[in-house]
This record gives structure tokens, C-alpha cells and sequence, in this order.
């Protein structure tokens, strides 16, 4: 049986458009199919906009990272548990908890054919959850959802004629987010450079794509072309 991992970015499930919640309900469709067709799916869910306004709140008077880091990931489990809850009225069999572990979440999905989780430990984001977890759970793939088309040479937003790939090396992909160092709560690259080193190490393959577009990671679950950008040892 299948086992995919998908990280999705916290921003996706606050998009800014009127009707935000299409997005969560297409996304339940999206894990009730997969599982219909046989595969495992872990969530792996960021902490996005609340994330964000904890950190900032606390940043003035908390100038130890980690602390940071825990506001962070209270919020991914937040997140976290508005996917599952969705997930589980949509009527799939999905964990109770949110585990908080990697190894809770092995365990979980041994039993399970769905698990939803957000961080776990301060120093990484939840790209390096995902990609831990792929590792650990010997999945073909991680997915990594996020809000941009594809990975480009540089942030799009800050230079708008950036190149974009379809297929990158892990080696080249850690190039452009740059060493495996945490930097900053809060803080974000298109994927985290921890992830990617950690990729690298165990030969993963990363799928990157542009998640406010479910159907494109319904795609890459399904081992179908996608729009994004393939990311192979
Ligand atoms: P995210 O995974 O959402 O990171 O975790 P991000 O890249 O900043 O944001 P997205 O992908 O756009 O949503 C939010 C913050 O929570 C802490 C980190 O400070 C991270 O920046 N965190 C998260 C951890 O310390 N450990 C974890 O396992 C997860």
C-alpha cells in the first residue's frame, strides 16, 4: 500500500478569498479519494497566520527561540485539529489525536489509513516533520503544498523575474534555500532548509507544488504528472 506524506503550508488554510473555507472542503474530497484508492496519508499541517500573530505578540518580551518555537507549534496543532475535525465528519477514519511525535504518528497510521499532525519539537518547521516523517514511514514521497506555482532561484515575491524548475536535484534545491540552520521562529522558505538536508541524507524525493490547487496534490498523490516542481535524489 501507498504511503504518502503531504506537509501542508499553514497559509492554505487562510487564503485570502471570500469563500475560505472551499479550500478545507476540497481538500476532505481530496483525502476521502486517496484513501478509497488504497493509500495512507499523513498531514502534516503548518501553523500560517496564527502562528505568525503569536509569534509577533510574544517576540517583544520572549527573546528565547525555542519559547518562540513553542507558540509556533501550539499553532500548527490548531491548525492541525480544524484538517482533522474536517476530515473526520467527512467521514473518514482518521486518529483522534493530533500526535506530537514522529513515533505517535507511525503508530497511529499502522492502525489507521489517515493521520493529521502539526509540530512536534522546537528547531524546525513542520516541512522537516513531514519530511522525518517520510523518511521514517519509508514513503516514496513527501509533498510539500505551499503558496507558490513552483520552486524558483529566488523568492518571486522579492524579484519577480526569478526562474522557475520543474525538476531540481535535492543538492540544488538546498543551494537555493541555503544551509540547514533554523533561523528564525517563524520564519519562511519555500521549503525548510532542515527538511532538505534531511531529504538529502535519506534520498527523498520532495514534490513541491502550489496547494490552494488541491487537485494538484490529489496529482502527485497519485504518482499523476502534476504542476510543481519534482525535487529527486
Ligand atoms: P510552520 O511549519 O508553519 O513554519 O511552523 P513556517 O514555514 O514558518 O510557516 P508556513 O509553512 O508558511 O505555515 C511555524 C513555526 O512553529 C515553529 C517554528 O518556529 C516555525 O517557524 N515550529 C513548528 C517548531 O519549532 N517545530 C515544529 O515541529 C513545527
Amino acid at each position: 500500500m501507498a504511503t504518502v506524506v503531504v506537509a501542508l503550508g499553514g497559509s492554505l488554510l487562510r487564503p485570502e478569498v471570500e469563500e475560505r473555507h472551499k479550500w478545507l472542503e476540497e481538500m476532505v474530497g481530496v483525502v476521502k479519494n486517496s484513501v478509497s484508492s488504497g493509500v495512507k496519508l499523513a498531514l502534516v499541517v503548518g501553523g500560517g497566520a496564527p502562528a505568525r500573530e503569536g509569534i509577533d505578540l510574544a517576540r517583544p518580551v520572549i527573546h528565547d527561540l525555542s519559547h518562540l518555537d513553542r507558540i509556533g507549534i501550539a499553532a500548527t496543532r490548531l491548525n492541525a485539529t480544524i484538517v482533522r475535525e474536517a476530515i473526520a465528519v467527512g467521514g473518514v477514519k482518521v486518529s483522534e489525536n493530533i500526535p506530537k511525535s514522529i513515533d505517535e504518528a507511525v503508530d497511529e497510521l499502522s492502525d489507521l489509513p489517515v493521520v493529521v499532525m502539526g509540530g512536534t519539537v522546537p528547531g524546525h518547521t513542520t516541512d522537516a516533520v513531514a519530511i522525518r516523517l517520510a523518511v521514517q514511514l519509508e514513503a516514496d514521497k513527501c509533498i510539500i503544498a505551499t503558496n507558490v506555482a513552483k520552486v524558483h532561484s529566488e523568492d518571486p515575491r522579492e524579484n519577480p523575474s526569478a526562474e522557475s524548475f520543474d525538476m531540481l536535484t535535492l543538492d540544488e534545491l538546498q543551494e537555493i534555500v541555503g544551509p540547514p540552520d533554523h533561523a528564525d521562529a517563524g520564519s519562511s522558505k519555500v521549503v525548510d532548509p532542515i527538511g532538505v538536508g534531511e531529504a538529502r541524507e535519506n534520498a527523498l524525493r520532495l514534490d513541491v507544488l502550489d496547494g490552494r490547487d488541491p487537485r494538484r496534490i490529489s496529482a502527485s498523490i497519485n504518482g499523476e504528472d502534476f504542476e510543481g516542481t519534482m525535487v529527486t535524489p
